[in-house]
């Protein structure tokens, strides 16, 4: 279907033609992964300035889920970090500035130099890893640990990015980790907004939509990703078994996970959103080329009950601020759709 074009993309052979260079470089942006799948960025390309700009998108943070727009702010952040990877593939390098306006837009501008001629030596991050990438939401097989060098770099791509990381493989956390998650998606769930928030990306899985999530995504079938969908987006109260069902499929795949990562910031501002974003696709990246899967749960971090309690938990005065979990699948999962990359895209013609 249309909708999964985006990850047909291939590296581009000739370099020659910057437009052509820049438009590639957020191609494989917009493979990153973002809250709900509503793809909350927006690129201008200003060829002739060499520079892209990254907005996160006014409309693409969601009131229920997402009032203060942090995790619109860390989506924007795995973007810029796979648009990071796909210049240095090139050879290029970029320099991200970060503004945040008073009347509360935040942009990137991204000045990028000229490819190299030998972009083939780069050693970081294989595209293949980008194009492959997907969450998977299912159990992972807790007999197997990821190896220690997986986790090393884990700690050492957040200290690059001046971030605190804690891995957490020890098995009380992890179940005290998972009982918090099933108690947070109760939570969320009983939230008429969020809920009905919720089904408008929550799509059966012959959805045609570029945006959200079908139920194929959560391993559910046509019929139930359906009758999901329209339970999620009813007036009036929500079937509690269905609820109950969602809250403990989340435990029990938290529950199943040989470690759970999480990123914690020392102020719960813009920039250092978008900067755990950036690291938290850098480690997913970096988990996908050791074949493992990795999923990201965001209940924990936007309840601030839960939050705290996971502060406490890690003994950390910094705020937790992204919680992925990873481990060798038991069960493939499928690509979510992107929406089309000529809507999110503007080139400034005078300029080019
Ligand atoms: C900041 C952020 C928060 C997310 N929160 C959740 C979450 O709470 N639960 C979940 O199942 N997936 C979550 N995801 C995963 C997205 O739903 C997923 O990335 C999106 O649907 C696109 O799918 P893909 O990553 O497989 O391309 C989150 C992703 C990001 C970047």
């Amino acid at each position: 279907m249309k909708n999964y074009d985006a990850w047909n993309i291939e590296p581009l052979r000739d370099m020659g033609d910057r437009h052509a260079l820049y438009l590639n470089l957020i191609q494989w942006a917009i493979l990153a992964p973002n809250s709900h799948n509503v793809q909350p960025w927006r690129f201008v390309i200003r060829a002739r300035d060499h520079e892209i700009v990254l907005y996160v998108a006014k409309e693409g943070i969601l009131p229920a889920s997402d009032i203060i727009g942090r995790q619109a702010h860390i989506s924007v952040g795995c973007a810029l970090e796979n648009l990071a990877q796909a210049a240095a593939y090139y050879g290029m390098t970029i320099v991200p500035h970060i503004t945040h306006t008073e009347d509360k837009e935040t942009c990137v501008r991204i000045v990028c130099s000229d490819p190299s001629a030998h972009a083939e030596e780069h050693d970081g991050v294989s595209l293949d890893s980008m194009r492959q990438r997907r969450v998977n939401r299912g159990k992972f097989d807790t007999a197997r640990n990821l190896p220690e060098a997986l986790i090393q770099s884990f700690h050492t791509y957040a200290q690059a990015g001046g971030l605190i990381f804690d891995s957490i493989r020890d098995i009380p956390t992890r179940l005290a980790i998972a009982q918090f998650q099933e108690q947070a998606e109760k939570y969320v769930l009983a939230h008429d907004a969020f809920r009905k928030e919720l089904g408008n990306y929550f799509l059966p899985n012959a959805t045609e939509e570029g945006r959200g999530m079908p139920g194929n995504t959560f391993g559910l079938g046509d019929e139930t990703s359906l009758r999901v969908h329209r339970a999620l987006q009813q007036e009036g109260p929500f079937d509690p078994d269905l609820a109950n069902g969602m809250a403990v499929s989340a435990r029990d795949a938290m529950k199943h996970s040989p470690l759970i990562g999480i990123i914690s910031i020392e102020e719960d501002m813009p920039f250092y959103w978008i900067q755990a974003g950036r690291v938290l696709q850098r480690n997913l990246l970096e988990a996908e080329r050791y074949g493992a899967s990795t999923s990201i749960h965001a209940a924990l971090i936007e309840v601030n009950f839960f939050n705290k309690l996971l502060r406490l938990r890690l003994k950390r005065s910094a705020r937790p601020t992204v919680l992925f979990r990873a481990g060798f699948c038991t069960e493939e999962r499928p690509h979510a759709p992107r929406a089309p990359i000529e809507g999110v895209v503007t080139v400034e013609k005078d300029r080019v």
